[in-house]
């Protein structure tokens, strides 16, 4: 049985959603702090646990025979800044106590890491998988923190453990919250709803993006490869498409001609933005699982006014 953690997030609630068809909704239990929907529950297991409180974790892997373990809970970059403590517990302590399950209970395991563990010393163009890496915010030294754990355990105890360096990620069905990239998505509502949007960021800041189906592709297609072929340990880059702010809007205009962009930029998540690079270098996740995007920067606008336009419409 595979359990999602932090499954009514932006990501779990689509990598449960997909998961469940694939396998049959018994096989996937969710797991969040929050209570889900009615028709969530409806939909297949669900229990209520804090990530941070390890017996009741405990009482998880002892009830289910989980053999695969999504570590999503975390509070995001810009929410980060303002419970650090709450940061600290959620993003490493719960992921601590996960992995030391796991050491009881064997399965294999992923944990989502990002483009924020990156800082301004890193290169911002085509920047490595291993290169200097500094950061200044909490969400980044906790995510950072977290990949370093991962790989301790991986070398240690050898365990399976598989993790990615997500760019901000464009869905439909939950509006992020708290990260710097939430513009991306507040834009695209903007522009079908109010015709206006006030950016927190500069025009020309440019963000590495992924829409939602290669993101949960590229989770599963790293899942399913065999050990033997991830030659570089545990983490991976990943990116599809880079597009700053001024762009986003142009594209959007082309559907909505009267769409408005103003400013009102936050220094915290500007200067967050600008120690992220603009474009990092995904080569070894091409190579040794077959990373390929399918939606470019054209092809996720699109995708993404369909989807929004039949939200509308239902
Ligand atoms: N969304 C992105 O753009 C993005 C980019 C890079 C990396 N990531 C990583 O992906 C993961 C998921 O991100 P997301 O955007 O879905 O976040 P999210 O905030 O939308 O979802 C996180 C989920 O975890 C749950 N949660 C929080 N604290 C918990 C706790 N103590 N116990 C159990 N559940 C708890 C929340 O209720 C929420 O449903 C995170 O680890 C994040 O660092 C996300």
């Amino acid at each position: 049985m595979i359990l999602v953690l932090g499954a009514l997030g932006q990501l779990g609630l689509e990598l449960t959603q997909n998961l469940r068809q694939s396998l049959g909704a018994q096989a996937v239990l969710a797991a969040d702090i929050r209570t889900p929907s009615d028709h969530f529950l409806a939909e297949g297991p669900f229990e209520r646990v804090d990530c941070c409180d390890a017996a009741a974790l405990e009482a998880l892997f002892r009830q289910y025979p989980i053999d695969q373990l999504y570590y999503l809970p975390a509070l995001l970059s810009s929410k980060a800044e303002k419970f650090p403590k709450q940061t600290v517990e959620t993003n490493f302590i719960g992921l601590f106590h996960s992995l030391e399950l796991v050491r009881k209970y064997p399965c294999r395991v992923f944990y989502p890491s990002t483009i924020g563990v990156f800082s301004a010393d890193s290169p911002t163009l085509d920047t490595p998988q291993n290169c200097m890496m500094r950061p200044k915010t909490i969400y980044g030294t906790t995510k950072l923190a977290g990949e370093l754990l991962c790989e301790y355990y991986h070398h240690k105890y050898s365990m399976d453990i598989r993790s990615i360096r997500l760019p901000g990620v464009i869905s439909h069905q939950v509006c992020p919250q708290g990260g710097t990239t939430d513009y991306a998505v507040e834009m695209f509502y903007a522009a079908q709803n109010t015709k206006v949007y006030t950016s927190y960021l500069e025009a020309d800041t440019t963000l590495d993006m992924v829409y939602i189906d290669d993101a949960i592709r590229g989770i599963l297609q790293l899942m399913q490869t065999d050990r033997c072929c991830l030659h570089s340990g545990v983490v991976y880059n990943l990116t599809a498409m880079q597009f700053s702010v001024a762009e986003l809007h142009a594209a959007l205009r082309e559907y909505y001609p009267d769409f408005e962009l103003c400013f009102e930029v936050d220094p915290l998540r500007q200067q967050i933005a600008n120690s992220w690079p603009e474009r990092i270098n995904d080569l070894w996740a091409r190579e040794e699982w077959g990373w390929n995007p399918q939606y470019q920067f054209k092809d996720m606008v699109r995708t993404m006014l369909f989807h929004l336009q039949k939200q509308t419409h239902v």
